[in-house]
């Protein structure tokens, strides 16, 4: 199927009406939806988790681009009206490939990141963690270095923090210790913020605090990230309006059995049911 057989879906079935699309490589894109849910609770979610091919974190940029590729095509099957890439690997490496040929309105997380992060002006020594694709691609050192060139900022790669949360191993002694060791370098720089550059780490939020001195301020997009797409979808007049609650549907492409608890941390509700996803190339 063509990509505008996709959108022709989407169009017959009345755009407005139709769901919000977003993926990530595993549960972490849940963040987003949830602050999305609290914002804009009358639309309609679907959600795609790759997690049989997770982590994309530490796979080469044509691999992700391939990946988001095919997540994109399975959402516009699926007729959805816009498409939220709620993944930080995934906006770095391939979001600007989809700029010109997405048939429908795609944003990333990167942007509101850096707009949550700068919003106060307080910002001086920034510090990111994110997975090694995120970090290598330089995407958020560029977008802040762009916005404020008097910035001090550094990045590290965190690739060992995704699988200890897909396992749901976040108030483990060995997380705290693993967290220490890659804070190191950001508290010798004496950091006064710090981006969670990755959507699964805000369920790390309580274990950070424990390890970070005080006053470091963490950054977490996923509420800047859903006003983002409130705007996105205003400008193009696409948000649905009225009263009644918006319908989750969530589709993954590896199903296992910690999905259910650890969905239910992010998005601090039941996922409901479950659905298997084969995404494949469009
Ligand atoms: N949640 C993804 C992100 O924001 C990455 C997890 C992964 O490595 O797959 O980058």
């Amino acid at each position: 199927m063509v990509i505008d057989d996709f959108y022709s879906i989407g169009r017959i079935s009345g755009v407005k009406e139709a769901a919000l699309g977003f993926f990530d490589s595993g549960v972490g894109g849940l963040t987003v939806v949830r602050a999305v849910m609290d914002l804009l609770p009358g639309e309609d979610v679907i959600y795609l988790g790759d997690t049989a091919r997770l982590p994309y974190g530490s796979k080469s940029p044509e691999t992700i681009r391939q990946f988001t590729e095919e997540d994109v095509g399975f959402l516009l099957g699926k007729g959805v009206k816009a498409i939220v890439v709620a993944c930080n690997t995934a906006t770095a490496h391939a979001l600007p490939g989809f700029w010109e040929s997405c048939p429908v309105p795609i944003m990333g997380v990167i942007e509101p990141g850096v707009e949550a992060a700068l919003a106060d002006g307080e910002a001086e020594r920034i510090g990111i963690i994110a997975t090694r694709g995120t970090i290598g691609s330089h995407a958020y050192q560029h977008a802040l270095a762009t916005r404020n060139t008097g910035l001090m900022i550094h990045g590290v790669a965190t690739p060992l923090l995704v699988p200890l949360i897909e396992e749901n191993w976040i108030d483990e002694e060995v997380t705290k210790e693993i967290l220490r060791k890659y804070l190191e370098p950001l508290m010798a720089k004496g950091i006064d913020t710090l981006m969670l550059a990755c959507t699964h780490y805000p369920l790390l939020v309580p274990v950070l605090r424990e390890v970070l001195p005080e006053g470091v301020r963490l950054i977490d997009s996923a509420t800047t990230c859903a006003e983002h797409l409130q705007r996105m979808l205003e400008a193009k007049n696409l948000l649905r309006k009225g009263a009644g609650e918006g319908n989750l549907e969530i589709y993954l492409t590896d199903l296992s059995e910690q999905f259910e608890d650890l969905a239910r941390r992010f998005l601090k509700r039941s996922p409901g049911r479950v659905r298997r996803a084969v995404v494949s190339k469009i």
